[in-house]
């Protein structure tokens, strides 16, 4: 999708559809919708429609009008945007995806959304129970309609033959205002970077696992590193993919013990974004979960919903996704991604429960069962990074069910080991719109997962599965400040939505590209506690002062 940014009035534009948002400002059950525009004409084109009650402005609301009197458009769309109140960049995003998902089927190819006008303030903190989104000006308007868009456009119907490709071919962004047009045009940029990088890891997501193999997410890998090296704004990236030979060299005993039950050879993915001019510390790891078939290995899962299990690769997916965007965005700060793949399969020479594996740290592991394999690749994923220098770690993957039945499928987990980290992490999920809510990590746990014969058990028995899975994830993060996120809900839509196709979301990407974002200019103070330049200084030097974990 080709996209720009018009700085004409709403009415002058000439396109196949202009999308306008209505919110509902009802007061004591008295309907008052409202155009999130200040052009006259189009609030006359309008203004039978909302006279009539015919519009609410509910969430997702749809009203096509065409050949609107006054404006050079063909069509106007009012799409529903719910509470005024409410109204944050979590609901912009999925607005500007909804319009595109209204008017693909119809043909229309091209189309322009409005930007809501002084949209500034927080929604209201009752709206979602996890975060309090923000309004956070034009620029983040911009940025969410172009971020939004981009995953409304994909679809997961890769190998029908009868395909016919409906997605848009252009969107113009109407721009609340000349102000800032520089920084508007950035924001429109980074929206697109973004948008398009979440639906590179639904791709590889919505592969099944006879054409992803772990061989072939490498080679997608590389692909992308390449691409995204051709693109004269990008930083060049940097890496290297190794087989079965090197995990055993590295001895990855964890990782190994699942990728050998496999015919598939594994592959661990070491993706390095080193920008010249970045501070030597932080140096963010980005480790995830690459299970490109999940049976359940020995202890074999039922044959029910098992073909889902090709999306056991998300995590993995969702760092790749990460790397091409961080990449195109360029912030100044060192980032080093690491994806274990392999299959899970029962076979000769698979592992069974009661084996024990010594792990890459050192640290035995009794197996109880063998489909509690993500923590196993990621076990030793997460001390590879920290001896290759990281300072921060994040994890994602589809670890547990138990995190589904927990949180169900709208918010995944989050899990640290470390305040400081996590509270970072909070604002980069203000930012990206992405819905995640902690889980604890109380050493209490840890008695779950206490074996009599080995260090630990890779499984810690029916309650609180989701905790110990983190839990054994906490045991190889040591004291390096961690986040893990286990989208095991989230990184799967059963359904189609208003705003989304179903099939694999892409969770997590924006999220991971604003963490990494917003540790620019906060590079770690050096010598006597000094703080570099640039806006993250203040929270350089509290972690200085606390000592905290670095
Ligand atoms: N890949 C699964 C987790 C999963 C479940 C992802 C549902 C997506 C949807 C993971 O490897 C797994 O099998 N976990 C087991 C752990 C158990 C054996 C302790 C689970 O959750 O049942
Ligand atoms: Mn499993
Ligand atoms: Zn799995």
């Amino acid at each position: 999708m080709k996209t720009e940014i018009s700085f004409s009035a709403p009415s002058q534009i000439e396109t196949e559809c202009l999308v306008t948002v209505v919110l509902d400002r009802s007061q004591n059950g008295k309907s008052n919708p409202s155009l999130e525009t200040s052009d006259k004409a189009v609030a006359a084109a309008a203004a039978d429609l909302l006279a009539t009650g015919e519009v609410s402005g509910k969430m997702f609301e749809t009203t096509m009008v065409h050949r609107p009197q006054g404006l050079k458009a063909k069509r106007l769309l009012l799409v529903g945007g719910g509470k005024a109140d409410n109204f944050s960049g979590y609901e912009l995003r999925k607005l500007a995806g909804a319009a595109v998902r209204f008017l693909k089927p119809k043909s229309i190819r091209q189309f322009a959304f409005i930007a809501p006008e002084n949209w500034t303030g927080q929604a209201d903190p009752a709206a979602h129970s996890t975060y309090v989104f923000e309004r956070g000006g034009p620029a983040e308007a911009v940025k969410a309609i172009a971020e939004g868009a981009f995953v409304g456009n994909f679809d997961p119907d890769t190998y029908k033959s009868d395909r016919k490709d409906q997605s848009i071919e252009h969107m113009t962004i109407v721009a609340p205002g000349k102000q800032d047009e520089a920084r508007l045009r950035r924001a429109l940029e980074e929206g697109c970077i973004i948008g398009e990088s979440q639906n590179f890891t639904r791709d590889l997501v919505n592969e099944p696992s006879n054409r992803l193999t772990p061989t072939v997410l490498a080679d997608r890998a590389k692909e992308m590193v390449r691409d995204v090296a051709k693109n004269a704004n990008g930083f060049r990236l940097s890496i290297e993919t190794h087989g079965a030979d090197k995990i055993r060299e590295l001895k990855m005993g964890a990782f190994w013990s699942v990728a050998q039950g496999s015919d598939e050879p594994p592959a661990l993915i070491i993706i390095k974004y080193e920008p010249e001019g970045a501070p030597p510390k932080p140096v963010l790891g980005l480790v995830g979960k690459g299970i490109t078939f999940d049976t359940g290995g020995i202890s074999i899962k039922p044959a029910d919903g098992m073909e889902k299990m090709k999306y056991d690769m998300a995590g993995g997916a969702a760092m790749l996704g990460a790397m091409r965007a961080i990449a195109l965005l360029r912030p100044k700060i060192r980032v080093i991604a690491i994806v274990c793949a392999t299959e899970n399969m029962p076979s000769g020479h698979a592992q069974k429960p009661g084996d024990v594996q010594i792990a890459m740290s050192g640290k035995s592991i009794e197996i109880i069962n063998t489909d509690a394999e993500g923590r196993l690749v990621l076990a030793d994923g997460l001390h590879y990074a920290r001896q290759l220098g990281c300072t921060h770690l994040v994890d994602a993957a589809t670890l547990t069910g138990a995190c589904v039945v927990a949180l169900g499928m709208v918010n995944a987990g989050v899990f640290a080991n470390d305040e400081e980290i996590f509270q970072r992490f909070s604002r980069a999920l203000k930012r990206s719109g992405e819905k995640m809510w902690r889980l604890p990590l109380d050493e209490e746990y840890k008695e779950q997962i206490r074996s009599s014969i080995a260090d630990i058990m890779n499984t810690g028995g029916r309650w609180g599965g989701a905790v110990n899975a983190a839990m054994f994830l906490k045991e190889f993060a040591e004291e390096t400040p961690w986040i893990h996120l286990d989208i095991a809900g989230t990184a799967w839509m059963d359904d189609n939505k208003a705003w989304i196709a179903k099939g694999p979301s892409g969770i997590a990407v924006r999220s991971l590209v604003e963490f990494v974002r917003g540790f620019e200019g906060d590079g770690q103070p050096t010598g006597g506690g000094s703080g570099s330049k640039g806006v993250g200084t203040q929270a350089a030097q509290r972690r200085a002062d606390s000592g905290a974990g670095l």
